[in-house]
């Protein structure tokens, strides 16, 4: 045999792994987290519940009360809804039932990593849309795109420039798409706003959510998708059986049976996002932008790389975003505790006074 690297697809020996490199840091504020944690009376009775159940089992095929919850929680017909050990696992799941090659994928630039990564594992044509300028989606080239696309797929709010598309120009997309349309809504609680009313009106719709972001469970990972009943049975036969375990079953319930104590700890962040918001556009040589999720990012007039890892020298943990397509020159940062972002604040605020660095008009 020859080289057995020979026998991987020339698109996933082309790809760079999605991954991400692990420091240890006392302010960690890069990855999109809600920084207050479960409260503790869920986590207990989640605890409870899970010591009353046999470990020796497997959990049910499909988990229909956690189901039920959801379809409530989200207004939705229970035969629309299909829960992912993550969201991460939907967009696979999609993608495979979807794309192949010549299929046509369209995804704006710079989004969430993830679905070029699918698409083009399976052999996708992926039709990248370039954000604005001031990094909104360009909606008249978008729906352009869309008309031929087999699969559209929009991130709103978008990760990582936090940015939603107007609702005329999306509803636009939604009449005159070629295919499939998936929104992303990992982040929608922090928007104040959601395209799940839409599903009754287009058939061609999906949506994608997440208790990682929000719902402050990225550790028990559960991601849930909303589509109409025939569509979800397709993207089913392509996840894998007991994708959830119990204990990650029973905490989504727990969460959404608790919403009432969560929600609170969502409005903290959304009133944090907009005072970092604040903080960072009083620093000289930093410019955020307006960000409807729980991060942000902000453009500086001096090496993003050398602000980063002065950053790290200081404990605090940002994500370097400038290696993405229209960032070469931005971090971005997730809303953390308000003592975590007065303390970010205080350290970008004296590494830019350092280079006394302004922004070019
Ligand atoms: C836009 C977007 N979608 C999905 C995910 C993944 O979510 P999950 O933890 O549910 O797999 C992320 C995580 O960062 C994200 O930013």
């Amino acid at each position: 045999m020859g080289d057995p690297l020979s026998t991987i697809k020339p698109a996933v020996r082309d790809l760079k792994p999605y991954t991400l490199k692990h420091f240890k840091a006392p302010v960690k504020i890069n990855q999109n987290e809600n920084p207050f944690d479960m409260p503790e009376a869920v986590k207990r009775a989640v605890h409870q519940a899970v010591f009353e159940t046999a470990w020796c089992r497997y959990p049910d095929f499909v988990p229909a009360s956690l189901i039920s919850r959801l379809a409530d929680f989200s207004h939705w017909k229970k035969e629309g809804v299909l829960v992912g050990n993550g969201s991460n696992e939907l967009i696979e799941a999609l993608m495979v039932v979807v794309v192949e090659k010549g299929k046509r994928v369209v995804i704006p630039q710079p989004t969430f990593t993830l679905y070029g990564m699918f698409a083009r594992i399976l052999g996708g044509d992926c039709r990248e849309v370039p954000l604005r300028p001031d990094l909104e989606f360009d909606g008249p080239r978008l729906l352009r795109e869309a008309r031929e696309a087999d699969l559209t797929i929009l991130c709103l709010p978008n990760n990582p420039t936090g940015g939603v598309l107007d609702r005329d120009d999306l509803e636009s997309i939604l009449r005159q798409a070629g295919g499939l349309v998936v929104v992303d809504e990992a982040y929608h609680e922090f928007s104040g706003q959601s395209v799940a009313p839409l599903l009754e009106r287009f058939e061609n719709l999906v949506v994608l959510r997440t208790f990682s972001k929000a719902m402050s469970m990225a550790a028990l990972r559960v991601g849930y998708l909303l589509g109409r009943p025939e569509l979800v049975e397709q993207v089913a036969k392509a996840k894998l059986p007991y994708n959830l375990n119990v204990f990650s079953m029973t905490a989504a319930s727990a969460a959404l049976e608790h919403f009432e104590l969560l929600k609170p700890q969502i409005e903290r962040v959304i009133a944090e996002r907009d005072r970092l918001w604040e903080g960072l556009s009083r620093i000289p040589g930093v410019e955020p932008f307006p960000s409807r999720a729980n991060f942000m990012v902000f453009r500086l007039a001096t090496d993003p790389g050398m602000v980063f890892r002065a950053l790290c020298e200081e404990g605090i943990l940002v994500r370097d975003v400038s290696r993405y397509p229209m960032l070469g020159q931005f971090l971005r940062v997730s809303v953390g505790l308000p003592r975590e972002n007065d303390r970010f604040l205080e350290a970008l605020s004296r590494i830019m006074k350092s280079q006394s660095a302004v922004i070019p008009a």
